[in-house]
């Protein structure tokens, strides 16, 4: 699972922890939720590269080093994904944004697509959002959609993971980096992650 990558820092495990207590209300949620997005993304960063840019500034013109930022594209995997999006902004505020709805079939556990509004994704870096990483289903169906819009790269962030749904990334998408602050012990009989978070979309819209 070499294209897993745990990302150690601290405040993103405090982050978590706040995620995982059932006294977090769905206000709080979403905005650890976010920061969790930003940083990652910040942790992701720093495996991108920089290039040289003339800057004015109040000596002349200097070349300094940037983050193409409209290169990237950050596609939050409705609903849960959702408030990830203001962190990941926050970080680069130039990027574009698309918007894929991918659910799961509560019997079966498959993944179906009802939305899809991603812009042309040629020459970019496609930045999947969702914050969970359970039967790795919903994760490989938005890469597989992703990749037939021809992407320069994939890089997904992710907040909590089951051992089986990351497996099932390495092995289908070994090309993708995976991001992903915390790998919990096991699926459920149901599919959720144990210990987890519970059903991170009902808790960021306050819904059941
Ligand atoms: N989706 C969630 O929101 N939580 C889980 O534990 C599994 C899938």
């Amino acid at each position: 699972m070499e294209n897993i990558i745990n990302v150690k820092n601290p405040a993103l495990t405090n982050i978590v922890t706040k995620l995982r207590d059932i006294n977090t209300d769905s206000y709080l949620f979403r905005k650890y939720i976010s920061e969790a997005g930003r940083i990652l993304l910040l942790e992701a960063l720093k495996d991108e590269k920089t290039v040289e840019k003339k800057v004015k500034i109040w000596v002349g013109e200097y070349r300094f080093p940037e983050i193409e930022e409209e290169r990237y594209v950050f596609i939050p995997i409705m609903r849960a994904g959702l408030p990830m999006l203001d962190g990941v902004f926050e970080v680069l505020k130039n990027a574009k944004a698309g918007f894929l709805a991918i659910k799961r079939n509560e019997e079966t556990l498959e993944s179906v697509l009802y939305y899809d509004r991603v812009p042309p994704l040629e020459g970019k870096n496609a930045v999947i959002l969702d914050p969970m990483v359970a039967t790795g289903g919903s994760l490989d169906y938005a890469v597989k959609v992703i990749k037939k819009k021809n992407p320069e790269k994939i890089i997904s962030l992710n907040i909590i993971g089951a051992p089986e749904g990351l497996k099932r990334i390495a092995e289908k998408h070994p090309e993708i980096k995976v991001y992903i602050a915390q790998i919990d012990e096991r699926l459920n009989d149901k599919g959720y992650i144990i210990p987890g978070i519970g059903d991170a979309g009902d808790r960021a819209f306050n819904t059941e």
